[in-house]
């Protein structure tokens, strides 16, 4: 029934390693031959693409990251590199594409697809969650539970020392990650791009709650707000009168064991996505709203600012100055 290929782009996340095993397992299910392709479209430039069988993605459901590497490839938003990747999926008579990846990976494929024909299905994959058009994107679960667990520790000492933490997370300009960790850890701050803050708001209340016998406070930063963490953690010692700590979790928010939701969408992403290439879909993304699977089309998904949920702004409420 044809040759399909599957690629990673943009930044990893835990969730890509089951959803290449389940690609494999699916497509050889419905009559396809499976295909990697190694380093994400630098792969497809550089025919780093290769059949694979069972034994290619065993052992590695449980694994953070991706066994096939991933890249941001500057040299595939050139029409010239994009013909190369075309006659490199030609050599293996490849005509159907599996993409896991952010937004900026589904634009590429959609010239990809506009230029060359090559038929392909998106699976919104990145911790940031900020992907509009669908309210999970893969590998979100895994890096909130990693920040929790982080947190959870980070509150153990904070409790011990009377001080104020400042725990920075990832997200680039979206706030999902922060918010969602400052509610599900109870912090006392929780600053994001989305919402414009006047730390002046929070004075009062937090001395107050000092004199109360409050021992520490909680502050989940996202990476992309106007202030550093170090302006914030000054703010707490001057303002607050609190001895103040920085932790910037990083990228082990993108490593760790994928969680059994992240496994499971992986799955059920993997699965939506092939039927749909075999029913004659050609250039979708497969998105998750309200628990169900849909599809759509680039302009509704990569050309729009993803918003988060009103009513996850409600739950913040304090933390977040109101
Ligand atoms: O988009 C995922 C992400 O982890 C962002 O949260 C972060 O800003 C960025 O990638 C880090 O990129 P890099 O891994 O290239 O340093």
């Amino acid at each position: 029934m044809g040759n399909i290929a599957i690629l990673c782009s943009g930044g990893d996340v835990s969730g890509m390693n089951p959803a290449i095993k389940y690609f494999v397992e699916y497509s050889i299910a419905k009559g396809l031959t499976p295909y990697l392709v190694y380093d994400g479209f630098e792969g497809l430039i550089d025919n780093k693409i290769v059949s694979a069988s069972y034994q290619d993605v065993s052992g590695i459901i449980n694994r953070g990251g991706t066994k096939i590497g991933s890249a941001r490839s500057k040299r595939f938003m050139e029409a010239s590199y994009r013909k190369i990747a075309k006659e490199n999926l030609d050599k293996h008579r490849i005509d159907k594409l599996v993409v896991l990846g952010g937004d900026g990976s589904f634009r590429g494929m959609e010239k990809f697809y506009e230029e060359q024909g090559i038929a392909f299905t998106g699976i919104p994959s990145t911790i940031d969650n900020d992907i509009a058009g669908t309210d999970y994107c893969l590998g979100v679960d895994t890096a909130l539970n990693i920040i929790r667990e982080a947190l959870d520790a980070i509150r153990d000492t904070a409790s011990s020392f009377k001080r104020a933490f400042v725990v920075e997370t990832m997200g680039r300009d979206c706030g999902y990650l922060a918010l969602v960790s400052a509610v599900t850890s109870g912090a006392e701050l929780c600053l994001i791009p989305e919402v414009s803050y006047d730390l002046r708001k929070y004075e009062a209340r937090f001395r107050q709650e000092l004199l109360e016998g409050r021992r520490y406070f909680l502050a989940v930063i996202s990476e992309g707000v106007r202030q550093s963490s170090q302006e914030i953690a000054a703010w707490f010692e001057e303002k607050i009168g609190i001895e103040s700590r920085i932790t910037i979790l990083g990228h082990i928010q993108r490593g760790g064991n994928p969680t059994s939701r992240d496994r499971l969408m992986a799955y059920r992403f993997i699965a939506f996505g092939i039927d749909g290439l075999l029913r004659g879909e050609k250039d979708k993304i497969c998105c998750y709203n309200s628990g169900k699977l849909n599809y759509k089309s680039i302009a509704d998904v990569a050309n729009k600012k993803y918003e988060i949920e009103p009513a996850l702004m409600e739950l913040a409420g304090p933390c977040l100055g109101n």
